[in-house]
């Protein structure tokens, strides 16, 4: 497995030559952000939940030194993709969002949230992608307000990057949870991975007719080689049932994919591969431990507070029992945006995607 390793490091060494906040206009003028703790970035801050990450060691590279809500030790994948389109910041949490700032992007994605509503539950209050959807309505309507009429939020909303990377709760924090929640008695894995993708869907549409034309879906990525799930199953070795759901859930929405860009010819969507991306988790590495020290207590798994993280953080993977670290973020999100592998993305990259003309308005 040593060769692994150099894989590791070849990749750390080429990214961290790519330059951070470019200069000049933004290649898309709006990004919006829906999800989960992978891209939450501070909206669980004020919610009753143990699922938040607004306290030290969390954010010790973040700018300061200082917890944002983002649960990792620096920049999440949302963060990244902004540096790479050009923004000047980062897009600002829906629960302190201004005004001044609302016309180029808003992020919804909240820690534990699921497609489902009760995904999460028993962690205490969370936005799930209904709720984030609903959430979505407000900021349309304070765009309105700004720019005049509903025609010209529209016009806006069309040019604008949508990501959504949410599921992963749908499985860790509800059907991999039997004893909490019944999801895993009452559907095989594939009956839930159908479920999953039917609601996911309905969403999906609404967001299309709130005017959204360009968007990235992030498949989920391979949970069952995460620390959480090793040391559920006190195993050196990826839990292969664990993965198997995930792919199911993942090859659905990849067909999703295929489904409404048939549907609604002008727009594009695109599937952004995770689990492909994520099979650098080499679960035999020591790299693919924890960084921090995790708590367990609610909320097991997560770093306890005020203990001082690994010190090779730009070489280990996970910065807690769930959350990659910033290097891994990095990593994802540059082959997000510029596929590595033509498996990384399906129909394409995110790169491809904001160049892709097909928006109705476009002037
Ligand atoms: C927060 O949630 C817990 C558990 O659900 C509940 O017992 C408590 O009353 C809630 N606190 C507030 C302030 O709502
Ligand atoms: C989920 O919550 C929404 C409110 O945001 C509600 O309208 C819907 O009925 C709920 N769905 C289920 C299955 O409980
Ligand atoms: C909406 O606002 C735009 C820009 O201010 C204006 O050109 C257009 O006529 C307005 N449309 C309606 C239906 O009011």
């Amino acid at each position: 497995m040593s060769c692994n390793y150099g894989k590791i490091f070849a990749i750390i060494f080429v990214v961290l030559n790519l330059k951070t906040f470019v200069e000049g206009a933004p290649k898309v003028p709006c990004y919006f952000i829906f999800g989960d703790s992978l891209l939450d970035n501070g909206n669980n801050n004020d919610l009753n939940t143990t699922a938040k990450a607004n306290y030290p060691p969390y954010g010790v590279d973040f700018k300061d030194g200082r917890p944002t809500g983002r649960f990792t030790n620096g920049r999440n994948t949302a963060d990244f993709l902004a540096e790479y389109l050009g923004f000047d910041h980062y897009i600002p949490p829906f629960a302190s969002v201004k005004d001044s700032e609302i016309l180029e992007g808003v992020n919804y994605a909240s820690g534990s949230a699921g497609i489902r509503n009760d995904s999460g539950s028993h962690l205490g209050d969370r936005i799930f992608l209904g709720r984030q959807l609903e959430n979505h309505q407000t900021t349309i309507s304070r765009i309105a307000n700004l720019v005049g009429n509903t025609t010209s939020s529209t016009k806006h909303l069309n040019k604008c990057l949508f990501i959504v990377g949410i599921g992963s709760n749908d499985y860790i924090n509800n059907y991999l949870m039997p004893e909490i929640y019944p999801s895993s008695h009452l559907y095989t894995p594939t009956q839930y991975a159908t479920a999953l993708i039917d609601q996911y869907s309905q969403h999906l549409r609404t967001l299309y007719e709130d005017g959204a034309r360009k968007v990235a879906l992030f498949g989920l990525g391979q949970i069952g080689c995460i620390p959480a799930e090793l040391q559920k199953h006190d195993t050196r070795t990826c839990v292969s049932s664990t993965n198997n759901a995930i792919q199911q859930f993942n090859s659905k929405l990849k067909s999703l994919v295929d489904d409404l860009n048939t549907n609604f010819p002008d727009a594009k969507f695109t599937y952004i591969n995770m689990y492909s991306i994520s099979s650098i988790i080499d679960p035999l590495s020591v790299f693919t431990r924890p960084c921090c020290n995790v708590l367990e207590t609610m909320p097991e798994g997560q770093c306890v507070p005020g203990e001082t993280p690994c010190f090779l953080r730009g070489i280990y993977l996970f910065y807690d029992n769930f959350h990659p670290t910033e290097i891994a973020n990095r990593i994802a999100t540059n082959r997000a945006y510029n596929a590595l592998l033509p498996s990384d993305a399906y129909p394409m990259d995110i790169h491809h995607l904001i160049r892709t003309n097909n928006v109705v308005y476009d002037e």
